[in-house]
């Protein structure tokens, strides 16, 4: 469906939110891992708007910093979204807040108006608001609520659903009559921007609240001869607002639902919809299994048949095909990223840290820590160890107890572990020190100097066994 107008989106965020009892802006908390604003900006950047003009009052410039550093880090999907800023002080209602964008409108476009705590409308529906707009008309998003307290009401001519929009009259403002109604106005509407120039310049604030009211425009539209249209809805969560923790924690599970749902409907097999989580990219081949109480964060991106245990966090990693993460392993690859091999074994209680690289057939057990290392095929080390600023070579095998000590108090060094090594448990090989090919290093050894191929090496004391020596005994009274 081709949008005949440019669209322009106004973004109100300019509210208190005073129901969060947080000292972070309402719009910053974070829904999916991401600012609620920064899901509407997706949103504007998703129906092509040319720019977004984003309301902001309390907590101005927290939230006018907050949405730069988002759109830079995460470019919006090649869109040329132009973001603006009005500033709203004090706030005099959502009238007044649409009248601070208006230097900012130009008379081509089309303005669709959103609220930056309202993060889960559809794509979809916004263009068929949009295009029930179609450059002339008002357009607004309704639906019909059970319990429709506090909402602005849509006044039709008559009680068919089809009779014509006359008002939206405010909760406040409803005589007893009026509050009947069920059929309210969602907060998101689409109206030509030269018109609405016209009557936001028309709006008093004779009403109960003493507020601007945006939903007064609808009586002067009618008084114009403006046809105004309501495109009704039936999914509320799509223009739920978040006012308190407790509904900013029911979209969050309407969220995640969604995105389970997404994954499920893409083949990916989840123990439980309801106990998984992700805030980030997740991206899945064929035959994924994820069992419940799982995290995604990030970028991850899970290779054909690959199998995650029950609660696993796992954020910005590669897992290749195959490969199996057992229960309650921890991976966490922030910015130098992870990678698992295909086929390896990792976990359960494992944990993987920035720059850990994984190849294939590798076996990473309980309690071992990787960080910033690099394994090769088929080596492991399958119980409580650390490995880290490591290159390890293909079929080493690194014992139970065994540390690289790559940190000597002020710089870091590498530990190189040449292919076929054997360390015995509970070594500690100090760095920087290289592990020569096919050599063993006996348990319980610190090395801290290298070590020639094929050597065995042992540095700890020799054992004693005395025979003629007795254990104290209690004196007996
Ligand atoms: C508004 C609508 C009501 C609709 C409801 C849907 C008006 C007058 N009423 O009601 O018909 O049913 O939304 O949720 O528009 N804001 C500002 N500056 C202001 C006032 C509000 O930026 O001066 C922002 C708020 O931060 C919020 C949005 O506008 O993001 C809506 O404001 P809110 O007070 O929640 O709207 P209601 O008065 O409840
Ligand atoms: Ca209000």
């Amino acid at each position: 469906m081709a949008i005949p107008v440019p669209v322009d989106v106004v973004i109100m965020a300019a509210g208190k939110g005073t129901r969060m009892k947080s000292s972070l802006p309402k719009v910053l908390h974070r829904l999916g891992g991401k600012a609620l604003l920064a899901h509407v900006i997706e949103c504007a950047a998703s129906v092509s708007a040319r720019k977004a003009v984003i309301i902001t009052g309390h907590g101005a410039e927290t939230v006018e910093a907050a949405c730069t550093r988002f759109t830079q880090a995460t470019p919006l999907s090649d869109s040329k979204l132009d973001l603006k800023f009005a500033r709203q002080e004090p706030q005099l209602g959502t009238g007044h807040a649409v009248q601070q964008a208006l230097p900012l409108l130009a008379d081509d476009g089309v303005t669709l108006v959103l609220s930056g705590d309202v993060p889960l409308t559809e794509v979809a529906t916004l263009q068929a608001l949009l295009a029930q707009c179609d450059g002339q008309r008002l357009a607004l998003l309704t639906l019909n609520m059970a319990d429709p307290t506090g909402y602005g009401r849509i006044v039709r001519a008559g009680a068919e659903s089809s009779a014509q929009v006359r008002a939206i009259v405010e909760h406040k403002d409803a005589s007893d009559a009026q509050r009947e109604i069920r059929e309210i106005y969602s907060g998101i509407m689409a109206v030509p921007t030269r018109l609405l120039r016209s009557w936001l310049g028309r709006l008093d604030n004779k009403n109960a609240q003493k507020e601007y009211y945006l939903t007064d425009i609808v009586k002067f539209a009618v008084a114009d001869g403006i046809a105004v249209v309501a495109h009704q809805i039936l999914d509320a969560a799509q223009v739920a607002g978040v006012n308190s923790p407790v509904q900013l924690a029911e979209l969050e599970r309407v969220y995640q639902l969604r995105r389970a749902t997404a994954l499920m409907e893409q083949g990916v097999r989840l123990a439980d919809p309801a106990r998984f989580d992700v805030r980030g990219a997740l991206g899945c081949g064929q035959d994924v299994e994820i069992d419940v109480n799982c995290l995604f964060e990030g970028q991850v991106r899970l290779a054909d048949g690959v199998r995650i245990g029950a609660n696993c966090v796992i954020a910005n990693c590669q897992i290749a095909a195959g490969a199996v993460i057992h229960p309650f392993t921890h991976i966490d690859g922030e910015k130098l990223g992870v990678q698992v091999g295909e086929g390896a074994l990792v976990g359960p209680f494992a944990r993987l840290r920035p720059g850990a690289q994984l190849g294939a057939e590798v076996h990473i057990g309980n309690f071992v820590e990787v960080k910033n290392a690099t394994l090769a095929k088929g080596a492991k080390a399958n119980h409580l160890a650390y490995l880290g600023d490591a290159t390890v070579g293909e079929r080493v095998n690194y014992g139970a107890g065994s540390i690289t000590a790559n940190y000597d108090g002020a710089n870091k060094h590498r530990t190189v572990i040449e292919a076929d090594v054997h360390i015995g448990s509970n070594c500690v090989l100090v760095a920087p020190v290289t592990i020569g090919e096919g050599s063993t290093v006996g348990a319980g050894s610190t090395i801290t100097k290298n070590t020639a191929p094929g050597t065995l090496s042992v540095a700890r004391g020799k054992q004693v066994s005395l025979s003629d020596w007795k254990r104290p005994a209690k004196k007996s009274r």
